[in-house]
């Protein structure tokens, strides 16, 4: 039996993130410039949103560019908002075929105006499509998204529109830029790295964590398929002890 069929189509996450990583070296290892890692990393990228929507993951997140990756070289910058743009054009027919839609998350002004505008562009057109809604993380950082968050929260505060006292959970959540999507159930990072870097600290807090020595752009649909498999053989217990989730 082959991975896929061994999945449990009943007990998939609702919520999958991955930190796509090891382009870089991927290139290197092979004395190819960093960009050649960026490129394949595409094809992965591809690759992995096919099989999530045809195993039929609803939510599938993914880190394309952090806040700290501004810090990279210039010319490497570019060359990946180059690429971003270029794959949202040519993505666009692959998404609409498959009914996703397209979100992000991230301080998004940042992104230069041709790689925004492209972003917007595919986000307004793709969005009444239900199958999955693949979220790109751009120009993301979690500290950035909380810092963001406590701001607008006391900005309310401060202009009496809530009280201190309406800060919950639920609240907090709704400022997030991810206030529309649900908790990660299941994060993968790739290329033997075991960190979390900045990436969806408050919505992980439940979720499985799986790492793989994979790199990113060698990860394939049957890469994931062992990474959903895996999360169906571990128990999440949310707190609770295992005699109380079988009673
Ligand atoms: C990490 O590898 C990867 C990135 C910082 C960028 C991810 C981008 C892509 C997969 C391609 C473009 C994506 C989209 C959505 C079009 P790294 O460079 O940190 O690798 P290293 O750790 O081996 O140096």
């Amino acid at each position: 039996m082959d991975t896929k069929t061994k999945i449990n189509p009943e007990k998939l996450p609702l919520h999958v993130a991955i930190v796509m990583d090891g382009n870089g070296r991927w290139a290197t290892t092979r004395g190819l410039f960093r960009y050649k890692g960026h490129e394949r990393g595409t094809k992965a990228v591809r690759e992995v949103v096919e099989g999530a929507a045809e195993i039929g993951i609803k939510y599938l997140t993914l880190y394309a560019f952090s806040t700290e990756n501004w810090k990279r070289p210039e010319t490497e910058v570019n060359l990946l908002m180059k690429l971003l743009v270029s794959s949202l054009k040519s993505e666009l027919t692959k998404l609409t075929e498959n009914d996703i839609k397209l979100n992000a998350i991230g301080n998004i002004d940042n992104l230069p105006a041709p790689a925004k505008e492209e972003l917007l562009s595919v986000i307004e057109k793709t969005k009444n499509h239900q199958r999955m809604t693949l979220t790109l993380a751009l120009s993301y950082g979690s500290r950035e998204e909380l810092v963001k968050t406590v701001k607008e929260i006391s900005v309310k505060t401060k202009n009496r529109l809530i009280s201190p006292l309406d800060i919950d959970e639920q609240l907090i959540n709704n400022h997030l830029y991810t206030h529309n999507l649900p908790d990660v159930d299941l994060l993968i990072r790739t290329s033997g790295e075991q960190r979390i870097s900045n990436f969806l600290l408050w919505q992980i807090a439940y979720a499985e964590l799986y790492f793989t020595d994979v790199l990113w752009p060698d990860f394939t649909k049957e890469d994931l398929y062992k990474a959903l498999l895996n999360y169906q053989n571990r128990e999440r217990r949310f707190g609770r002890t295992s005699d109380q989730l079988n009673e």
